[in-house]
């Protein structure tokens, strides 16, 4: 569901004129879409129609009440969602739930920290500043910006090839 908030988010934000908060939403939409197809493939042993609860935010608007969607969200996702679901992972043994969560967990808290930046500047009417390009690790999700990508993801180990750059 993130993954399709920040899509739209993306659009609206590239209509206003903010061409980096643009591709940040389209950016974290890339991760949010790792770690739904990490969880997603650890449920490969059902085989069963299930109804899940999920808590997300609602109303969308203009960038600067977005980001603070984004913000609740992210920060809802490490403080409460991704915290529950390890302990309960962890109390069930089951190992690879356990890393898909605790990477989605990793990635999530720079995503608050991005999005607040970008909030601070659309407050003041600005794009967000980004010196190179966002960095999406494809095998996790972490989240980076820079020239180039990391040597070594500092989640999951991954090679430099696998970062996706936005
Ligand atoms: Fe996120
Ligand atoms: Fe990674």
């Amino acid at each position: 569901m993130a993954r399709l908030r920040y899509e739209i988010f993306s659009e609206i934000a590239e209509e206003e004129g903010f061409k980096n908060v643009a591709r940040l939403f389209k950016a974290i939409s890339y991760s949010e879409l790792i770690h739904a197809k990490n969880h997603y493939k650890n449920l490969s042993d059902l085989n069963q129609d299930l109804r899940v609860v999920a808590r997300a935010t609602f109303g969308p608007g203009d960038t600067r009440k977005n980001l603070g969607l984004a913000i609740r969200g992210e920060i809802h996702e490490v403080e409460e969602m991704y915290p529950s679901y390890l302990t309960i992972a962890i109390q069930q043994g089951e190992r690879k739930a356990e890393l898909s969560f605790r990477w989605a967990l990793e990635a999530e808290k720079i995503h608050v920290e991005l999005y607040q930046q970008a909030r601070r500047a659309v407050n003041e009417g600005k794009d967000l500043e980004i010196d190179g390009k966002i960095w999406i690790c494809s095998v996790c999700g972490h989240t980076t910006i820079g020239s180039e990508p990391p040597e070594r993801c500092p989640i999951c180990k991954a090679s430099k090839e696998k970062y996706r750059g936005f």
